[in-house]
């Protein structure tokens, strides 16, 4: 079976289990994933449980599918997601975003936590995601290309889409307050980047640093989809302030910023 045929059979599986049929695709972050808490109507399905899915292996971390409403909008949300750090082969990594695509979804949101570079930016701040660098050598389109998903070179000018951005500038407006904008860069982890490593990357041109999302903005990208990402800067990163970074403080900051968090992407999503 190639990763279409898996795709349709994961597909298969999961609306089985649902009559909601989502056009919109959320990925939640660390400490970001209460979210679900709001859904309504729901399903939530295991990563284990799912055909073609990998179980997640690492302790504490969430993997589960949950399928419902967001204020009567139906959504697939993705509660935890597979980090490159643990392991995992990027086809693995972004295989959900393949079985959403086969719901029909055309939207995706992913969200994270992450290190500011910018030293206009503070912690507990969000950042809407403009472009990303991608810092680690490797790509999950690498390999053979199946056509029924997207072409062999797509393009990567716009993979983050403009209108998506200024939805989110507009209903953070709405709410109160204003987001940063910015790069994103992707850095393998587990390891936080060394001082040097962030001169290096604030000098390419990168405003935040972090574990995920690019490659699932990659393959998103690939078949079509308009792509929104939203970041949580839960510190600067390292060597800017003379502390240590810790994954506890990260947890903490993403869990301080969760009603404002919640009620973005609540408003976004009605705004879809
Ligand atoms: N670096 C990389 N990933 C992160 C960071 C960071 O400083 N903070 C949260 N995720």
């Amino acid at each position: 079976m190639n990763l279409y045929e898996q795709a349709v059979d994961a597909h298969h599986y999961l609306s089985a289990l649902t009559t909601i049929k989502p056009k919109i695709g959320l990925i939640l972050g660390s400490g970001l994933g209460s979210i679900v808490e709001e859904m309504t109507h729901k399903v939530h399905v295991p990563f284990e449980e799912i055909p073609h899915f990998t179980k997640i292996s690492t302790e504490g971390h969430v993997g589960e599918v949950v399928l419902g409403k967001l204020k009567g909008v139906e959504v697939i949300a993705l509660n935890g997601r597979y980090h490159f750090y643990d392991g995992y082969p990027l086809s693995v990594i972004t295989f959900p975003v393949r079985v959403m695509k086969m719901f029909g979804v055309d939207t995706l949101i992913l969200t994270n936590a992450c290190g500011a570079i910018n030293m206009n930016f503070k912690p507990g701040e969000l950042m809407i995601i403009e472009d990303h660098l991608n810092l680690v050598s490797n790509n999950p389109l690498i390999g053979e290309n199946i056509s029924e998903f997207g072409p062999r070179f797509p393009d990567a000018s716009e993979i983050y889409t403009k209108s998506l951005r200024k939805i989110a500038q507009d209903s953070a407006a709405e709410l109160g307050f204003s987001m940063q904008q910015g790069v994103y860069a992707w850095w393998t982890g587990p390891s936080y980047e060394t001082p040097a490593e962030i001169k290096m990357i604030r000098t390419l041109g990168a405003d935040a640093v972090g574990m995920s999302t690019v490659p699932e903005a990659l393959v998103a990208s690939h078949m079509g989809m308009k792509v929104l990402g939203i970041s949580c800067l839960t510190n600067m990163a390292s060597g800017i302030l003379d502390q240590k970074l810790s994954h506890q403080e990260v947890l903490e900051v993403a869990a301080s910023v969760n009603v404002k968090f919640r009620n973005l992407i609540k408003k976004i999503v009605k705004k879809l």
